[in-house]
């Protein structure tokens, strides 16, 4: 090297743990953080989900301690899924009053009240015996519109039971804005929607079946987004903010950080990521062969969404997370 150059080293930036600290531009927040927890009917202890380890299907009565966990580690946010003990075609138990969701809702909300937000999972596909998010036209197709009507009743009763923000994950056209009307109507004005706007039909789904005991055969490739596509997670975006969503989210995440970075972009509203089951199930695989440092590439994961362009994060790691950053 010339006795001139290198003037210019960026390393030095980089000498101290101090220095690292002080230039980083991403930093994570426990409330950022969001975490999606499972609740099945008609079981007396919790049960472990094999394809995700160190996840379960909770009881009620462990649903609700996993959420005052979740508030007391000072996460933004709960996701829960229901599992009905009862599927059918039509999926009856996620319109049912007394329906395993709406139960956990109502536990839930009591036991953290305004302390962290809950949320609920708004689908069909827990609920139905086919596992489509949607009831089936005569023809097995997934009926948009019949599907838009048991999403209207399904907000209508989660918002009865108390849940501060909504999440249709069904990707039936005209969802946010059936949604945000029926809940108007029935006087849920400040119950929110938080939309899975960019949702991919995508293999990282794959654990979250058995998580909610799904028996789909075949694939969502006739509603969810193609893997290939960019330009419709804008034109989906710009839909669910006209039809009154409040937040958005796109769905996995670290395959999908480009589309992240351009909804960022581009969206008037907060947007959210799902790093979902496969996501968490191939860091976990990879740590338990010992080929990769699990807490490191847990929290590269969850900063690489971050800086991506996500505001907050679904994660079965938030708990674990929030305790990393503290
Ligand atoms: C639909 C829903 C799914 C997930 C969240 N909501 C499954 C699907 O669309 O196939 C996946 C979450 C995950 O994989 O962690 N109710």
């Amino acid at each position: 090297m010339s006795a001139e150059f290198p003037y210019v080293r960026p390393r030095r930036l980089r000498t101290t743990p101090a220095m690292r600290r002080m230039v980083a531009q991403t930093r994570l927040h426990p409330a950022e953080l969001i975490l999606p927890l499972f609740v099945r009917e008609g079981i007396g202890e919790p049960v472990p989900i094999s394809a995700m380890p160190g996840v379960v299907q909770h009881t009620r009565d462990t649903l609700r301690k996993a959420a005052v966990q979740a508030a007391e580690a000072g996460l933004g946010g709960l996701m829960l899924f229901g599992v009905p003990a009862v599927q059918d075609a039509t999926g009856s138990e996620g319109t049912n009053p007394d329906g395993i969701l709406q139960k956990a809702i109502r536990d839930v909300v009591s036991e953290v009240g305004d302390s962290i937000v809950v949320m609920s999972d708004l689908c069909l596909d827990e609920y139905t015996d086919h596992g489509h998010c949607g009831v089936l036209a005569a023809d097995g197709s997934v009926d948009n519109d019949a599907t838009l009507a048991r999403y209207a009743e399904m907000a209508v009763v989660q918002a009865d039971a108390g849940v501060h923000l909504v999440g249709p994950s069904g990707m039936m056209d005209g969802q946010i804005g059936v949604v945000r009307r029926a809940l108007d109507q029935a006087g849920h004005l400040d119950t929110g929607i938080l939309a899975y706007t960019a949702k991919y039909a995508s293999a990282f789904f794959g654990p979250f079946r058995e998580a909610v005991g799904s028996s789909l055969q075949g694939d969502r490739k006739s509603y969810q987004q193609d893997p290939a596509n960019a330009r419709e997670a804008l034109r989906e975006l710009a839909l669910d903010v006209a039809e009154g969503a409040d937040l958005v989210m796109v769905k996995p995440a670290m395959a999908y950080l480009d589309i992240l970075r351009q909804v960022a972009d581009a969206s008037p509203v907060p947007v959210s990521a799902y790093q979902v089951s496969g996501e968490y199930s191939m860091v976990e695989a990879a740590a338990a062969n010992g080929w990769i440092d699990r807490e490191r590439t847990i929290l590269e994961t969850l900063t690489s969404i971050r800086r991506a362009g996500a505001e907050q994060i679904l994660t079965y790691w938030a708990v674990e997370a929030a305790a990393m950053l503290r």
